[in-house]
């Protein structure tokens, strides 16, 4: 069983699938089950919270998705943040590569619930 924007990854080769409809079957890749990603918080990764948490910022036009204290080096970056509204209706994303600055600005939209990001290295975090 799977769940909306749910992220799942494959252990073996890599691949990193997000769910966009929710089904009772199991992600299969490379003959294995694949992994949930589970977004970590301050009591599972020693300290690396703080680091990869986006920012939600939001004035009166728009909202900001921003990270400004994670590394963006080849070998240590964001790849990846993903904006949400409660309902889920309405899902914002953005890709990074090294040396990009970590923000995503969603103009007119002020309702984000919820953010998350992803460190080529620390997998997954979330702000809510
Ligand atoms: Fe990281």
């Amino acid at each position: 069983m799977t769940n909306k924007l749910e992220i799942y990854k494959c252990n073996v080769c890599g691949n990193i699938v997000e769910v966009l409809v929710s089904g009772v079957g199991e992600l299969v890749c490379c003959g294995e089950s694949m992994e949930l990603l589970k977004p970590k918080n301050s009591n599972s990764d020693n300290g690396l919270t703080e680091k990869h948490t986006p920012e939600i910022i939001t004035d009166n036009e728009s909202t900001t998705i921003q990270m400004t204290e994670h590394p963006m080096t080849e070998n240590h970056y964001i790849m990846m943040v993903q904006a949400e509204d409660a309902e889920q209706n309405n899902v914002y994303t953005k890709f990074f590569h090294p040396n990009d600055k970590v923000e995503m600005k969603v103009e007119g939209v002020k309702n984000i619930k919820k953010a998350v990001s992803y460190c080529n290295i620390h997998g997954l975090y979330e702000k809510t």
